[in-house]
């Protein structure tokens, strides 16, 4: 993979960058709840004001459909921005035409500035070309550091990079790095773990890491639609019955590529989903017919960790049970560590990403261990899907 980085962008002071950044943050009561992504684009906006260079941040939030709507105004976010940055940050009030123009205009070197919401206006999701060009009319060099917007080809996210010279930021380059080692060109073995509650919402996933990875370890909700498709009575618990045949499909897959898919062997059940419900280890042909699987047994933990210091690569995907109430936490809290512990070793690549998994291994205490954990959602599962990403095809130097 190639592409210019800001290690090739010298000689910026004075000039406009135009910087993609994911401020598409939880909010809750108009204070932002979680500023991780914030943290993350922090040093490519430092490094650039550091060097001289006019920082002027492009970012959406919400999905606001083409129209001003007042919740969704980035304005919201720039004390948070500043908390991060401990610099000033200067917000325009939309991010094209005479307000956009004059808040540039009065930039000086150094100085960070936040264009509003770049969904305000119809033309970012359509990646049309005049709103890509109003975009343009503003900077001299495009830089992107949004990986988890990279999959939506948008004006911001992919036109712009043809209108002017463009660059990956720190953290578009630490992923994509990262990224590469998970899956691109990865040390082998490789394991992957997927978990989470459905199959329908990985069923692409799941079929392109058959391919790529030695084993795979299937774990959450969705471990029930594969169990039931083998045949085992899993009781009341989650499960697409309807998949079964794509179940059964990945399966014959794999074999045929030569990927081991684990699955559980033993269940932690209970007859309520709460925090602390009544709870028991059964082996996986033993669910009882009124109990639900939500979490997976010890026995599976071993076998998971036994994978796990087997492989030279981890890509993980997804809880292996109902990590977000206890005790249902403890295998994905016993896997984490592991592949943490290992990672510290220098044994381990390990790599993580998508919705719940972040949370997860934030719960468990250990995502500051791992090899990279991405902050992208449906990027980051696009990518497990091989998938190309518009806006990271668009840095590749042709
Ligand atoms: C995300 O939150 O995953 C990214 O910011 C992309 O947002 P979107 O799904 O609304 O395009």
């Amino acid at each position: 993979m190639t592409f210019k980085t800001l290690d090739d962008l010298t000689d910026i002071a004075g000039k406009r960058v135009l910087v993609r950044v994911d401020l598409n943050v939880p909010v809750k009561d108009g204070k932002v709840t979680d500023a991780t992504r914030i943290e993350r684009v922090a040093p490519t906006i430092l490094e650039l004001s550091k060097k001289g260079a006019k920082v002027i941040l492009l970012a959406h939030f919400g999905r606001p459909k083409g129209e001003p709507v007042a919740d969704q105004s980035l304005g919201l976010i720039v004390p948070a921005v500043k908390d991060v940055l401990g610099q000033p940050v200067a917000f325009a009030e939309d991010c094209i035409g005479d307000k956009a123009k004059a808040a540039v205009d009065a930039l000086k070197n150094g100085d960070i500035l936040l264009l509003e919401n770049t969904r305000f206006h119809k033309g970012e999701e359509k990646n049309d070309a005049d709103f890509a060009r109003a975009l343009a009319a503003n900077g001299d060099v495009y830089v992107n550091d949004a990986f988890s917007a990279a999959h939506r080809a948008h004006a911001s996210t992919e036109g712009l990079a043809h209108l002017l010279p463009a660059y990956a930021g720190r953290t578009m380059q630490a992923e994509l790095e990262a990224l590469e080692k998970g899956l691109g060109n990865p040390k082998r073995p490789v394991v992957a773990i997927v978990g989470g509650a459905k199959v329908s919402t990985k069923i692409d996933l799941l079929t392109n890491l058959v391919k790529k990875v030695d084993a795979l370890v299937i774990g959450g909700g969705m471990a029930n639609t594969f169990l039931a498709a083998r045949g085992t009575n899993v009781g009341k618990s989650l499960c697409e019955h309807d998949l079964a045949d794509t179940a059964k499909q990945i399966m014959i897959e794999a074999a045929g590529a030569g990927c081991a898919i684990i699955l559980p062997e033993d269940g932690v059940v209970a007859r309520e989903f709460k925090a602390g419900a009544d709870n028991e280890v059964v082996a996986i042909d033993s669910i009882p017919a009124d109990a639900m699987v939500l979490d997976v047994g010890p026995k599976s933990v071993e076998a998971v960790n036994a994978w796990i210091t087997r492989a030279e690569t981890l890509v993980w995907n997804g809880p292996l049970g109902a990590f977000e109430i206890a005790p249902f936490d403890k295998a994905t809290v016993a896997a984490a560590k592991h592949a943490a512990a290992r990672t510290k070793e220098g044994a381990l690549v390990s790599v993580a990403g998508g919705g719940d998994t972040v949370a997860a291994l934030n719960h468990a205490g250990v995502a500051d261990d791992f090899t990279y954990v991405s902050t992208a959602g449906g990027a980051f599962l696009e990518w497990m899907e091989g998938k190309p990403l518009p806006g990271v095809e668009i840095l590749q130097q042709k």
